[in-house]
């Protein structure tokens, strides 16, 4: 045997780390990092930057698909860290202060009556929790949720979330679970009437669906709808919370309060996994308020006790978001560079559309469908390649190598990049994407062949 201690992993060099993917994870994973020269080895990260081994700096406009949006080590949520160095991490038969503290906070900053809340790991078990306690609660099988949406990918979540590509392999999934249009009032009418959904689950702004805003009002009258036929309405603000859109959850800018709010990815400061859901005191006592019901739904590293380094990242982290004022600077910097984007659109043919609210932003490019490398090059198997293939994958890629600024695609809309940085970005920050997209796409015709001679080259290697 010959383990490895942190000093050892610390030490490994960008080759060994890959063959160290290759063969103890995920091979084709992998590969596709290589393919796109996504296998540089971040050392630091400092707000809104990160720095390679090479000693290069990056624009992390990725953020952790989410999860940064304090910025990368705030110092307040290390400092947090440390202050509870010697308490017991993790103590399921106690009633301990952080997780009290946290429930607190996260009572006074949710909307309306929400106040009851469940600690877990993920956005998706964040998800499985919501699905469980409506169900137990309102004592109906329904879930309805909305094409294209993204939920999590454990079989709850997945069940209620868009694209079979991540569905099919796992079938059967979770009975008695609807897909309605999002934006479409009258189909989502036509379901809930028959009065059998338990929930309905719904993102205010569809992230990984490719940042898709939906209609003015739909938002408000869904949720009265729920209303009018007993359905419980769970806002999945796993991606549009803790100030991303502009408000700290993206459910007050539409001036609703959900049933059930889902929370994970920056609950945690970007530095521990937290979720987390919150629901009304009278939803938590028609599922879970008996004493024979105290257990019904647990998690070792969760359920109303937490544990204390994903308690105190997250206690930090929310005071940090209020003191800052990041959701009003989210507000004010997506503004701006969401009109710049715009006016970028305007002299750019391939950027097909710009979208999106505070600083949850999606790139729309053309090329979608088949995938953009099918039609410039022959040489590749494109369905191997698959979501690569497509334009976005292409900009991000040069936008990585050529300008230092990294970004990605949206998972259930793959020509879509979405650009969602640390809430602490500047404008100045900003116009640095601008100029490097300009440029891009102002040398669209070379782009397109340089990119797509470097991803065939690196892909033929990649299968060597
Ligand atoms: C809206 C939404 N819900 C749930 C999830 C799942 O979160 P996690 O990846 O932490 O399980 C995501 C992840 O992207 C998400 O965007």
């Amino acid at each position: 045997m010959s383990l490895m201690n942190v000093d050892d992993a610390l030490g490994l060099r960008r080759e060994q780390v890959r063959e160290k993917y290759k063969t103890y994870l995920s091979s084709p994973f992998a590969s596709i990092q290589v393919l796109l020269n996504f296998d540089r080895q971040y050392v630091r990260a400092k707000d809104t930057r990160v720095w390679d081994a090479e000693g290069r700096e990056y624009l992390d406009f990725v953020a952790g698909y989410g999860s940064v949006n304090v910025g990368h080590n705030h110092p307040r949520v290390l400092e947090a860290l440390k202050q509870i160095e010697d308490t017991p991490k993790i103590m399921p038969t106690a009633l301990q202060q952080l997780p009290a503290a946290l429930a607190h906070n996260l009572a006074e900053v949710t909307p309306g009556g929400l106040c009851r809340t469940f600690f877990c790991n993920s956005g998706t078990e964040a998800v499985e929790g919501a699905i469980k306690i409506a169900r137990a609660a309102t004592g109906r099988p329904q879930l309805v949720s909305t094409i294209g949406g993204f939920h999590g990918k454990t079989m709850g979540a997945l069940s209620v979330s868009g694209r079979d590509k991540y569905k099919t392999p796992f079938a059967p999934l979770l009975p008695e679970c609807v897909q309605v249009p999002y934006g479409d009032l009258d189909v989502l009418e036509e379901v809930l009437q028959t009065q059998r959904a338990a929930a309905f689950i719904v993102e205010l702004i569809q992230g990984e669906g490719g940042i898709i805003v939906p209609p003015p009002g739909y938002i408000k009258q869904a949720r009265e709808l729920c209303t009018r036929y007993g359905t419980l309405f769970v806002a999945d603000e796993v991606q549009t919370g803790m100030g991303r859109t502009g408000h700290m959850f993206a459910c007050e800018g539409e001036d609703i309060v959900p049933d059930i709010i889902c929370l994970a990815k920056s609950l945690g400061g970007g530095v521990l996994a937290v979720g987390a859901y919150v629901t009304t005191d009278e939803v938590f006592k028609k599922a879970y308020g008996a004493m024979d019901r105290a257990l019904l739904h647990t998690s070792t590293f969760g359920g109303y006790w937490g544990n204390a380094m994903a308690c105190a990242a997250a206690i930090a982290t929310i005071n940090v978001l209020i003191e800052e004022k990041l959701p009003q600077r989210a507000a004010e910097v997506g503004e701006y560079f969401l009109g710049q984007l715009r006016i970028l659109k305007e002299t750019s043919p391939v950027l097909k559309d710009v979208r999106g609210r505070g600083l949850l932003i999606g790139l729309e490019f053309e090329h979608s469908g088949q995938g953009f490398l099918s039609r410039f090059s022959s040489d590749m198997s494109v369905k191997t390649v698959g979501d690569f293939g497509h334009m976005a994958s292409l900009i991000a890629v040069d936008l990585a190598n050529r300008h230092q600024i990294l970004t990605v695609y949206t998972l259930n809309n793959p020509n879509v990049i979405r650009l969602e940085p640390p809430l602490t970005v500047t404008r100045e920050e900003c116009d640095q994407v601008i100029q490097a997209l300009a440029q891009l796409l102002k040398q669209k015709k070379s782009f397109l062949g340089a990119a797509t001679s470097t991803l065939t080259g690196a892909f033929r290697s990649s299968k060597k």
